[in-house]
């Protein structure tokens, strides 16, 4: 079973992840947990490429090729072996996430981007993708004042990165649940928890 958290930054992603994940392995799964970009040799040193400030310039386009290929590391060395020994994995972030940063916000095509991306993972979906969602004036609240390379951005992008999850949700009719972040942390799991839960029965009763 493969789940993805995925969303603006400052929707309370972390916090909802690792609540999930202990839930789960208070149940006794296994569970491996991701972080993307991450996870892997290659991929932290990519992260840091691209999440930390500096001065070398660095196009959108090649910000979602190095996006990307820390992505099909992440997939080859750590998610596809986990799954293949029916481990359940959890990944912070996945392909929505340069669909929608450096497409619907970044101004590149997200039809290229899936096509890409599909392309760099073999085909590889989530089970299900939880995106949390949230006002960007609340999430930029959260966010405070230390922001990476990506944060800074400002605010009329993070509309646009929030609209774009709003979008390319709406054309996955299933799997892709859409949560809304602004009640209390305890709500928001609670709705998590349910939703993965008939989808694990579904899935075991296939
Ligand atoms: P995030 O994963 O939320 O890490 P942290 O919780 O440590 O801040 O941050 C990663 C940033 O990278 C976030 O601003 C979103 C951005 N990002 C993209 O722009 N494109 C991508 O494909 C991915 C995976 C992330």
């Amino acid at each position: 079973m493969f789940i993805v958290f995925d969303g603006v930054d400052g929707a309370g992603k972390s916090t909802q992840l690792d609540m999930f994940v202990q839930w789960l392995r208070d149940q006794g799964h296994d569970v491996v947990t991701c972080k993307d970009p991450g996870s892997t040799e290659l991929g932290e040193q990519i992260r840091k490429i691209l999440l930390d400030k500096h001065d070398v310039p660095i196009s959108m386009r090649a910000e979602m090729m190095l996006f990307t290929t820390a992505r099909t590391q992440l997939i080859e060395q750590v998610v596809r072996p986990a799954l293949e020994k029916r481990q359940i994995v959890v990944l912070d972030r996945y392909i929505f996430s340069t669909v929608v940063y450096q497409g619907y916000a970044g101004n590149l095509d997200p039809g290229e981007l899936w096509t890409i991306n599909l392309l760099a993972t073999g085909s590889l979906l989530p089970d299900i993708t939880f995106i949390l969602d949230i006002p960007i004036d609340v999430a930029m609240e959260r966010l405070g004042n230390t922001l990476d390379r990506v944060e800074s951005r400002g605010k009329e992008y993070f509309e646009r990165v929030r609209q774009g999850f709003l979008a390319e949700s709406e054309r996955w009719p299933t799997g892709v649940e859409v949560i809304d972040a602004t009640r209390t942390p305890d709500a928001i799991q609670l709705d998590i928890r349910e939703t993965a839960l008939a989808c694990m029965q579904r899935n075991s009763s296939l």
